[in-house]
């Protein structure tokens, strides 16, 4: 079966792109790559042996997407493509609006007109708001608090109520808590534009002399070492979630919610200090202010996934610092080289 990754050449999509040709699935991608390279998918062809084929378009673009559906026997989705810094999406957030509801609506016309009835969103934790932790499937009020998490919740929305008024249509919306890490081979992994506004990517940059010292947004926090909590999870244990969900909703039909996280929250310091014992270096850090919109803790109750989807994540904190380290050393550039 042909899968298509809108979205595709990005830090998930790549990732995900890997498991899927491992797991014997053919791969398209529609990008346009204003925040990815198609470096990224050339060296997943590289550590697989197999061409992930890549549309360079806008998925706005219905006369483009529309050739990729006729071109592809395309048997399902994985729509990743959006954007999704989340401060420039309180700075812009009529751009956010369009763009990422504009592409989400686009992709399901497109869909609709192709007969493709599978798809699985890429959404987001951010939904939970201020939810108590741990979150479950069921936790809410659900709020995007920040427009890019109102994108999310909203497209999670228009793609359920699409899928009740389509008794073919299956879809699954997994909820990512932290995304970090790399592939262990090195040749993919986060490539951030600018400065890092995530952790990892920033440690990484210090690690590497790009970055002076990593800033501690706060150790106020009413937590044990007064830093921020959250559910930090290995971006090839999130990848290989997608292949799980993906059989999933070829097997049923409707429309299901999971978490994809570990269930176990982890701190700042707790990260900082992982790092230094697995690449045996002493990160340089400063404890500064608190960030706006930061919430104190934040982890998964991640049940339902290994019980409906048979996954769980299987790589620790210490994995994903090593092959964080592995990527940035290996790349201080990203795909720029
Ligand atoms: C983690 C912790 C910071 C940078 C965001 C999005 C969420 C998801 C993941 C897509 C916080 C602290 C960070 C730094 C720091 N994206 N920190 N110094 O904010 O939990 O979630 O990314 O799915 O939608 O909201 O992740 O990595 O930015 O922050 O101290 O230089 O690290 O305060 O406590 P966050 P993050």
């Amino acid at each position: 079966m042909t899968v298509l990754l809108t979205g595709g050449a990005g830090y998930i999509g790549s990732h995900t792109a890997l498991s899927l040709l491992e797991a014997g699935y053919d791969v398209v991608a529609a990008d346009n790559c204003c925040n990815s390279s198609p470096e990224s998918l050339r060296r997943v062809e590289e550590l697989t042996g197999k061409r992930a084929r890549l549309y360079q378009i806008d998925v706005t673009d219905r006369k483009a997407l529309s050739r990729v559906f006729a071109e592809n026997e395309i048997g399902a989705v994985l729509h990743f493509a959006g954007l999704k810094a989340v401060g420039e999406s309180v700075e812009q957030p009529l751009r956010y609006y369009r763009c990422n509801l504009d592409c989400s609506l686009t992709l399901l016309e497109c869909m609709a007109e192709a007969g493709v009835k599978n798809i699985v969103f890429s959404s987001s934790a951010t939904v939970y708001g201020q939810c108590e932790p741990p979150v479950s499937e069921t936790s809410g009020p659900l709020v995007g608090t920040i427009p890019d998490g109102w994108t999310k919740l909203m497209i999670e929305q228009i793609i359920t109520d699409a899928a009740a008024a389509d008794p073919g249509m299956s879809a699954v919306l997994l909820r990512y808590f932290n995304p970090v890490g790399a592939h262990p081979s090195g040749r993919i992994g986060e490539d951030p534009q600018g400065i890092p506004n995530n952790l990892m990517p920033y440690i990484s940059q210090v690690a590497s002399g790009l970055r002076e010292r990593l800033t501690v947004f706060g150790n106020d926090y009413p937590t044990p070492d007064g830093t921020c909590i959250r559910d930090y999870i290995h971006i090839c244990d999130l990848a290989e979630g997608h292949v799980k969900a993906l059989e999933y909703a070829l097997e049923h039909r409707g429309t299901e919610v999971f978490n994809l996280g570990r269930g176990e929250g982890v701190s700042v310091m707790e990260i900082i200090s992982a790092w230094n014992k697995a690449n045996h270096m002493e990160l340089p850090y400063v404890i500064g202010p608190r960030r706006e919109g930061d919430i104190p803790v934040n982890y998964a109750v991640a049940s339902k996934a290994e019980r409906m989807l048979g996954w769980k994540a299987t790589r620790g904190v210490e994995d994903m610092c090593r092959d964080a380290w592995n990527w940035q050393s290996h790349n201080p550039r990203g795909y720029r080289e």
